[in-house]
């Protein structure tokens, strides 16, 4: 076995539905403002699924998709940045809830960057021969995370999880790139919980939830996801013409195409399904994954490029054979 390859996906999102113009009636904001800026129409927003279990229903299904057992499972990997709890993780709930008892678990925090990251520990975890087969699940409950009275932020984000499994194989999976800049990390930042102890005071200012300077997040992705992609091809020593497609972290539609055009590629091969599900963040690339292996639009033997970006600052490029 030479490397590894995807054998199963699997997603899941709440059943509640937000549209545009619900949340119209919750912050200054308009249907068409959020359509034109993003191209989000609606999201899905948990009201009573926690991540662990969003998580746990995506990876069911991708286990099911594989056509293994849960345990043949060596290793699951939740990435989040919004786990239910933080103890036990999200990895460990999904084990529980799969009724595997022999894996290695654990949860990965690279924010909306979260399941490349994941994907690239699982990939060589099973190169080094420290498991066979692993699954990942990028799963959020962004809502929870979220000012509901900042309408710069709240508008972007829906809730939602995706999985694949990973096994050993001959063929599958090709590079990688990634990385992350540490000292642009304030332009999006989210504290969760403000940790004080009985001898420190709370900062004036200080907010738990989600802060974002937007038009410096856009920048960087519309910079960052182009030259990610394009070092990741030629480190692969592969063409554009043949990349079949480009599967990009759901943030905002107008990054995508800004991308796209970057890359001097056809919009066509950047399928989009943000309209439906706004930024799931760690969630959006395998819910995407998940969709497109469903409908059969992957065939055997597509070269497919997985690219995100994301708080940190992060971001990474995968390119893989289905
Ligand atoms: N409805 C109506 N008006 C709004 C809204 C809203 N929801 N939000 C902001 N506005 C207003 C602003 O107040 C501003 O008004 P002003 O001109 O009177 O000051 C105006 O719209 C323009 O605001 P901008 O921030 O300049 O709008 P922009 O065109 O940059 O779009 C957006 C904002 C959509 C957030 C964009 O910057 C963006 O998509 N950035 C990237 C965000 C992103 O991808 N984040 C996820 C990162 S992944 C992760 O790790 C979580």
């Amino acid at each position: 076995m030479k490397t590894t390859k995807i054998i199963g996906t699997g997603s899941c999102v709440p059943d509640r539905i937000v549209t545009n113009d619900e949340l119209a009636g919750v912050v200054d904001t308009s249907d068409s403002w959020i359509q034109e800026r993003t191209g989000i129409c609606r999201r899905h927003i948990s009201v009573k699924e926690t991540t662990s279990e969003l998580a746990a229903e995506a990876a069911r299904a991708a286990v099911l998709d594989a056509g293994i057992l849960p345990e043949d499972l060596g290793l699951i990997i939740a990435a989040t940045s919004s786990a239910d709890t933080v103890m036990p993780t999200v990895a460990c709930r999904v084990q529980a809830a799969l009724g595997n008892r022999s894996a290695v678990c654990f949860d990965l925090n690279a924010a909306c960057s979260g399941f490349l990251y994941s994907l690239n520990v699982a990939h060589s975890m099973i190169k080094s021969g420290l498991c066979s087969t692993a699954l990942v699940v990028g799963a959020e409950n962004m809502s929870k995370t979220i000012d509901w009275t900042d309408r710069g932020t709240c508008v972007l984000f829906g809730d939602g999880a995706g999985a694949c499994v990973l096994q050993a194989s001959d063929d599958g999976w090709i590079s990688t790139v990634s990385g992350a800049d540490g000292l642009r990390g304030d332009v999006l930042t989210y504290a969760g919980n403000t940790l004080h102890n009985f001898l420190t005071a709370p900062l004036s200012g200080e907010t738990p939830y989600m802060k974002m300077d937007g038009q410096a997040v856009f920048k960087f992705a519309v910079k960052t996801v182009p030259a990610c992609i394009n070092s990741l091809l030629e480190q692969a020593g592969c063409r554009k013409q043949d990349v079949r497609w480009y599967l990009l972290h759901q943030a905002n539609e107008r990054i995508i195409s800004a991308a796209a055009r970057r890359l001097g590629e056809p919009i066509e091969k950047f399928p989009i399904n943000l309209n439906e599900y706004g930024n799931t963040s760690a969630a959006s690339i395998p819910i995407l994954l998940d969709e497109m292996n469903r409908e059969g639009r992957l065939e055997q033997g597509d070269k497919i490029v997985l690219a995100g970006f994301g708080a940190g600052l992060t971001w990474g490029a995968t390119l893989l054979t289905w």
